[in-house]
């Protein structure tokens, strides 16, 4: 049996933050029953069209929102997702969280969530301010000291870079939360995306380059002094609390994605498929609920075959994210026939360039200095390959 993972996506908010490009929309009491009952549609007609061979190993629940989701239609997509496929025995179930929603933790982790992610994003109250957060200091604390409490792996995210945010004032915030009882951070820089509120306004004070490579640094430096081990170029863990659905998004794995907007990766017979459902909720709702006994997937915004150029390329953009690297001697199925040059020219090229690509003679790996300009080296990467 083959690893698969499971992605439920959430998209609703209160209020949508200034910085976020996420697929999200404001919540309008829209018809909870209807979306539950979308979801598991969307969960059964995937399940029919992946058929057997695989075990479930994780199950994410993303947004959006998702600790705003109804215990009840949590339990069902839980139940359901259990009742489709085998599940490996240490199976994943994450849910991401908002601190508002302390009150909801107690139903959530009975509902078998395990590990719940809270997007804490900042400790001081003008920067909270300056991200159009929700909530207070206070209820970030409350909401990780409850999360605590109640489920085995507790992970924050955090957002630096900032406007006017100094190297000693990120030094503080960032060394309290390492002390406070969490197993895992992920540490982003702001990033001003396009069709954001902050896009269309950028705000005054942000960091140049110089100052995000240091603020990016000093965030290595004090999650490795406090003992979690960095694994991807964002993400620290102490040991064990790796996240599993990301490191298999990241290793290349196949993924189901549910809800609107959902992605998902498919190998089948050698190809390499993406799938994207429809953004708009209503849209993706009535498409997944009509025509239920037809056998082609429903609610898709695109299904595209990837030709081997793009799917090479993905496995290298999403594999050498991590620490560790890709391994060359265990390659997925569906890369192209002449996988055997394709090795070799990678570790040609590693040969030449020793200071940007490490090489344990298994792995490649991105070198420690190189990794600030990740992006700008596998770019570098493809076109020596030429992929
Ligand atoms: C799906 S989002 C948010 C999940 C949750 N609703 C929340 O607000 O905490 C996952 C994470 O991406 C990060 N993120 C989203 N937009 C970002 C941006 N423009 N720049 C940097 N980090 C961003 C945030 O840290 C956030 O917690
Ligand atoms: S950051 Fe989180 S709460 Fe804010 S709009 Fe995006 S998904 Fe919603």
């Amino acid at each position: 049996m083959k690893p698969l993972a499971l992605y439920v996506h959430w998209p609703f908010c209160r209020r949508i933050c200034p910085y976020c490009d996420f697929n999200v929309k404001r919540w309008r009491n829209q018809d909870t029953e209807a979306i539950a009952k979308a979801l598991l549609a969307d969960l059964q007609q995937e399940a029919t069209w992946r058929g057997d061979h695989w075990r479930l190993e994780a199950l994410h629940f993303g947004g959006g929102t998702p600790s705003m989701m109804p215990p009840e239609v949590l339990q069902q997509v839980i139940a359901c997702a259990k009742d489709l496929f085998p599940v490996a025995g240490n199976l994943e179930i994450a849910l991401e969280a908002n601190p508002e929603d302390v009150d909801n933790f107690p139903a959530i982790a009975e509902a078998g969530v395990q590990r719940l992610t809270l997007g804490i994003q900042a400790f001081d109250a003008i920067r909270l301010q300056q991200l159009g957060r929700q909530h207070s200091p206070e209820q970030a604390l409350k909401a990780i000291k409850t999360a605590r409490d109640l489920f085995p792996s507790v992970a924050v995210d955090m957002i630096y870079a900032t406007p006017h945010q100094s190297v000693s004032a990120w030094q503080d915030e960032l060394s309290q939360v390492t002390r406070l009882p969490i197993d895992h951070l992920s540490l982003y820089g702001l990033t001003i995306e396009a069709g954001t509120a902050f896009g269309h306004r950028p705000p005054q004070g942000l960091p140049d380059n110089d100052l995000d490579s240091a603020l990016m640094l000093l965030s290595r430096d004090i999650a490795a002094e406090a003992g979690f081990q960095q694994y991807e170029v964002s993400n620290f863990a102490r040991r064990g609390h790796q996240s599993r659905y990301n490191s298999m998004v990241w290793q290349s794995c196949d993924y189901i994605g549910i809800g609107p907007g959902a992605h998902g990766r498919h190998h089948v017979s050698g190809q390499r498929f993406a799938v994207r459902k429809l953004p708009a909720p209503k849209a993706w709702q009535e498409a997944v609920m009509t025509d239920t006994e037809t056998k082609n997937l429903r609610g898709l915004e695109s299904f595209e075959t990837l030709d081997a150029v793009a799917a090479v390329q993905e496995w290298l953009l999403m594999g050498l994210r991590l620490c560790q690297g890709i391994d060359l001697e265990n390659l997925p199925d569906f890369l192209p026939a002449n996988r055997q040059a394709l090795v070799q020219s990678i570790q040609q090229y590693q040969q030449t360039h020793p200071n940007i690509w490490a090489f344990d003679g298994r792995f490649i790996s991105i070198t420690d200095s190189a990794a600030l300009r990740l992006d700008y080296w596998l770019a570098e990467l493809c076109i020596a390959i030429e992929i």
